[in-house]
């Protein structure tokens, strides 16, 4: 399998990727700056310079042609205001999907937040502004002809995975690693049953395999 991953250079993105290639898949991404090419190579992992938001669609297609499913998991990571978490939160994985239909990839994996992430914490206005603009990028996919899976990941830490999520339709949010969100995405990208669903993930007390599956099996109801 050949995975085209947005967010390749970041926290979740480079743990897929360096999970993938371990896997004997192959995987490519655009990274903004020179230096993370190196970086992900020195763990056996393919990039290229590039900016989503400055490549047009036609760009990105051709960047991700011959791939079988894209992932993104980019984000602002509050930087740049409130208009760059409005272009690469919100707008971003509409422009990947209508590339990614351009190029024929019907598989794409997005990497969301829980709609009540922290918010009895009583988060500041630019938080609001991305958990709308999540919600906004959830649509668009949703609308969407392709063969989508939206991960909802409860808080991330950079803690040692533990193998072990709680994963369904809708799970209490707390926190978990972003090790076991890359081993839960790699499980979901070879689980071709699971389509069309929006799920959440958060650290738990199943194996992650068997998580999957249990999803798959109840997808597979009719
Ligand atoms: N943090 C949380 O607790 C949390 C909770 C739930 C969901 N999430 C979501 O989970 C996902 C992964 O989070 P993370 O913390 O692992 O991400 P991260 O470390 O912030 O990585 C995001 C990556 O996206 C890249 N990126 C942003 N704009 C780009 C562009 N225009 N072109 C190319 N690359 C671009 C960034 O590049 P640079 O390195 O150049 O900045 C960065 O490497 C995100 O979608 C986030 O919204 C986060």
């Amino acid at each position: 399998m050949k995975v085209f991953v947005i967010g390749i250079a970041g926290g979740v993105g480079h743990r897929l990727a360096k999970a993938l290639i371990a896997k004997g898949d192959d995987v490519s991404g655009p990274v903004r700056r020179p230096e993370q090419i190196d970086a992900l190579a020195q763990d056996g992992v393919p990039s290229f310079q590039g900016d989503f938001l400055a490549m047009s669609i036609d760009e990105l297609a051709r960047a991700m042609a011959g791939s079988d499913a894209i992932v993104f998991t980019a984000g602002a990571g509050g930087k740049g205001g409130a208009a760059a978490t409005t272009a690469i939160d919100g707008e971003g994985p509409g422009k990947l999907a209508k590339a990614a239909i351009e190029a024929g990839i019907k598989r794409f994996v997005l990497v969301s937040v829980f709609p009540e992430a922290w918010r009895e914490r009583h988060m500041n206005e630019s938080f609001e502004h991305y958990m709308v603009q999540k919600k906004r990028a959830e649509i668009d996919l949703v609308q969407s002809d392709l063969d989508w899976v939206i991960l909802r990941p409860s808080a991330l830490t950079n803690d040692p995975g533990t193998g072990l999520v709680d994963l369904g339709l809708a799970q209490v949010h707390h926190e978990i690693t972003r090790d076991d969100v890359a081993a839960t995405i790699v499980d979901l990208l070879e689980t071709p049953k699971i389509s069309r669903i929006i799920l959440e993930v958060t650290g738990g007390s199943t194996a992650i395999g068997m998580a999957v599956e249990a999803v798959a099996r109840s997808a597979a109801k009719p």
